[in-house]
């Protein structure tokens, strides 16, 4: 057992110097966690999230939204106790010990490389939309994972492979490069989700709002969980992402105070917009239809609205709204892996800083092209959930770190202190455990399975390896 739970301390946190770059203010890193947050939740999930709730669907939403709100409360304070990259791996290490922190480290890259791999096959359907209303039509057999689409054969989604080895092309040259890309993609997102609602708000009919919850909190239709809190336990990728941000601690300006800020705030903006855009979407179509739009279903309300033209601008919009989503995601990702390895639980290649770009530049490639594969093989609902569920571990784990870390260092400081200790974090591992509790078993199944690659990897490896061995 001995070392299994070694700990950091704070302070050689923060000594340790950093040849990353600090450069980002709350402004950015808000924009960073849209980015990150708004995507294939919205642009996708919200077909299946709507079959499975009703129009109850925003009462999901915001379900979900409490459980990130309670989470991100804690996840701040972490981030303004320790403002170095690594995010909920960094804290484990501070509060539990080394193995909870490799649990933590491995947690996040299915969470960053498994989600950005989602985000590509949700972005690879609106393109392909996009690119059929060009007239361009590209092979059916490249267009999907094997077995997505019933009586039509498929073997692989090349658009989701090809946007993931882009974007890790352009994560891999730079922090400034990626900030500017990002900027502009976040603006246009944000510009087209106000244009959506904008228009199609005067034609919600109310009728169709009832019944409000056909499927009640949690029910079973047709051998399958429904209801509200099954349908949060789907759309609650929609906002995962708002953790990244504190990922990018090292190359923070004042980051006790602006990671606080980037995080609450793009969780609040995100909300907004949710709440406001599932309710415009039950308002304007029956639930059921969503049943044809499963790939966009954004495009169910502007047919049913008769405005095609604002059908191609949305189509747009989504397609560089998942852009960022990748994008921030495989950064967190690099991040993640940087500072496992800098820490000796991950081979030195994942974490060496190219001189040129300054970057993990290898381990950004490594995991790139493994998420490309993923992307380019494996199905939607299979990789969200799996995500969904690596993501609600790692908030438990961080907000009962919150918790452990009061009673045990009380004398660190802190920028900020999640208000209503232990109260908040208490709460957010509960909507969490509710969250988990709403996916199917097969997903709990293919975790342990991670979980277990995992272990291996840490007791063959990590354990030998670590820093921390090296200075005992
Ligand atoms: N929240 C991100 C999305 O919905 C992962 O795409």
């Amino acid at each position: 057992m001995s070392g299994l739970f070694r700990r950091k301390n704070v302070d050689d946190l923060l000594a340790g110097a950093t040849p990353l770059t600090r450069t980002l203010k709350t402004v950015d890193l808000t924009f960073l966690g849209i980015g990150a947050i708004i995507g294939t939740g919205i642009f996708v999930l919200t077909g299946k999230g709507a079959l499975t709730a009703g129009p109850a669907l925003s009462v999901s939403f915001l379900l979900a939204a409490v459980c990130c709100g309670f989470t991100g409360l804690c996840y701040a304070e972490f981030a303004s106790m320790a403002p170095v990259a690594g995010s909920a791996y960094t804290y484990s290490y501070l509060a539990f010990g080394e193995i909870i922190a490799f649990v933590i480290g491995w947690d996040l890259i299915l969470e960053y490389a498994l989600g950005a791999a989602t985000v590509s096959v949700g972005w690879s359907g609106y393109f392909l939309n996009f690119l059929s209303e060009m007239g361009i039509h590209i092979p059916t057999v490249l267009t999907a994972a094997a077995g997505t689409t019933p009586g039509v054969t498929t073997y692989f989604n090349l658009p989701a492979f090809i946007i993931v080895l882009i974007i890790t092309w352009i994560i891999s040259i730079g922090i400034n490069q990626t900030k500017r890309v990002n900027d502009t993609m976040v603006i246009i997102k944000l510009a087209v989700i106000v244009l959506f609602i904008v228009c199609t708000v005067w034609f919600i009919k109310p009728h169709n709002w009832v019944p409000f919850s056909p499927y009640g909190i949690y029910s079973f239709h047709n051998g399958t969980a429904a209801g509200v809190i099954p349908a949060a336990s789907i759309v609650f990728f929609s906002f995962i992402g708002f953790d990244s941000v504190a990922s990018s601690a090292e190359e923070t300006i004042n980051p006790s105070k602006t990671l606080p800020r980037g995080i609450l705030l793009s969780l609040l903006i995100s909300t907004i917009l949710y709440i406001a855009m599932t309710l415009i979407m039950t308002g304007v179509v029956k639930y059921t239809v969503f049943t044809k739009y499963l790939n966009a279903p954004i495009l169910a309300v502007l047919h049913q609205t008769g405005q095609g033209w604002l059908s191609f601008i949305v189509s747009i919009g989504a397609i560089l709204g998942m852009t960022t989503v990748i994008l921030v995601q495989l950064y967190g990702q690099s991040r993640i892996c940087y500072s496992m390895s800098r820490d000796g639980l991950f081979p030195k290649f994942f974490g060496e800083v190219s001189p040129k770009y300054k970057t993990p530049f290898k381990g950004t490639w490594f995991f790139g092209i493994i998420t490309a594969i993923a992307g380019g093989f494996i199905n939607l609902n299979i990789l969200s959930e799996l995500v969904n569920i690596g993501t609600l571990t790692a908030f438990i784990l961080v907000s009962a770190g919150v918790l452990w870390m009061r009673k045990s260092h009380p004398e660190i400081h802190r920028g900020f202190r999640a208000p209503g200790v232990p109260v908040t974090p208490i709460i957010a591992i509960i909507f969490c455990i509710t969250l988990i509790i709403g996916l199917n078993w097969e997903t709990w199944v293919r975790f342990l399975v991670w979980f277990a690659l995992g272990m291996i990897l840490y007791f063959a490896y990590g354990r030998k390896h670590s820093a921390l061995n090296q200075q005992q």
